[in-house]
């Protein structure tokens, strides 16, 4: 079936993992610029709210990056974990870490990968190197099948999520993610993160980047390097992430109107892989 339900739930995902925390590399450069240039932090205020008159001429448009952008493909090999994607939770003692493992397909006759073929784990500690925890969580595939001649079908990687909990507020965590039984290649290399502080009077995000349509464009990168600058400690996502529906099922070239451009498609169609490209 053209599937909305798998479509919708693949959808609610990444909507989970639009409260993205920060990323490595942004904390290590930003740290330098804390408070000093920029924007300044929540700390600074209490401030009289800024209104910006909205400006036309930014509002130019951005064309999608081809899926041959280098900075859309793979970065690792099955079975290494990509993808790793970190989501707030529900205080600053939990946070939740998402990664796909296994390569997507797109085409006819497709077998899912099996997601009980490969673990979940997170293994994580407070000391760069020593990860003396662990937490497993759960794994899952969706296809979207579309029962109409000439469409393609399509099925993810394994997409894992692990939620870590018991974390002690405003510390630095090191970790790595994958299935440690895998004789090589199973686990991520080391990333890090510092969990939000308890919330009281004094102690909360110091700045709070909201951004929405990001898509996968020319202009993506720019707008991530713009907010990685300015030191968030947390990112809210509110979506559109990548515009998936606005490609046939064989892929090509992204338009602006799919009805104008496809008037005799079956169904709206979409092109699931412009997901696979998400956090790479
Ligand atoms: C935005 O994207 C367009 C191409 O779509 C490019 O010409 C322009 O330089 C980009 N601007 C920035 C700030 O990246
Ligand atoms: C896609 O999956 C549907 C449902 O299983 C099937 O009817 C259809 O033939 C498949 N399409 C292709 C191109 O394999």
């Amino acid at each position: 079936m053209a599937s909305g339900s798998t479509h919708a739930r693949h959808l609610y995902h990444h909507c989970l993992l639009q409260l993205l925390l920060l990323l490595l590399p942004c904390q290590q450069f930003a740290s330098h610029l804390v408070d000093g240039g920029g924007i300044p932090t929540t700390l600074d205020g209490p401030f009289t709210p800024v209104t910006r008159a909205f400006d036309r001429s930014l509002r130019q448009g951005s064309a999608d990056v081809p899926l041959s952008d280098p900075r859309l493909a793979p970065r690792a090999r099955p079975p290494c974990p990509e993808q790793i994607t970190l989501a707030a939770s529900a205080e600053p003692t939990s946070l939740w870490v998402s990664w796909v493992t296994g390569r997507a397909q797109v085409g006819t006759h497709l077998t899912p990968l099996d997601p009980a073929a490969v673990r979940s784990e997170v293994w994580y500690g407070e000391r760069a190197g020593h990860h003396l925890r662990v937490a497993t969580g759960s794994a899952e595939v969706y296809s979207q099948l579309y029962p109409y001649p000439g469409l393609l079908n399509y099925t993810s990687g394994v997409i894992h999520h692990v939620r870590l909990v018991n974390l002690t507020p405003s510390t630095r965590y090191y970790y790595r993610c994958g299935d440690s039984s895998l004789p090589e290649g199973g686990l991520s290399d080391e990333r890090s993160f510092r969990t939000l502080p308890a919330p009281a009077p004094d102690a909360y995000p110091r700045r709070v980047a909201v951004v929405g349509d990001l898509g996968l464009t020319g202009n993506s990168t720019s707008t991530v390097d713009h907010l990685a600058k300015n030191d968030p400690s947390l990112i809210l996502m509110v979506g559109d992430m990548a515009y998936a529906n606005q490609y046939l099922t064989t892929g090509g070239t992204g338009v602006s109107c799919f009805s104008c451009s496809f008037p005799d498609a079956p169904i709206r169609e979409s092109y699931q892989p412009r997901w696979d490209g998400w956090a790479r």
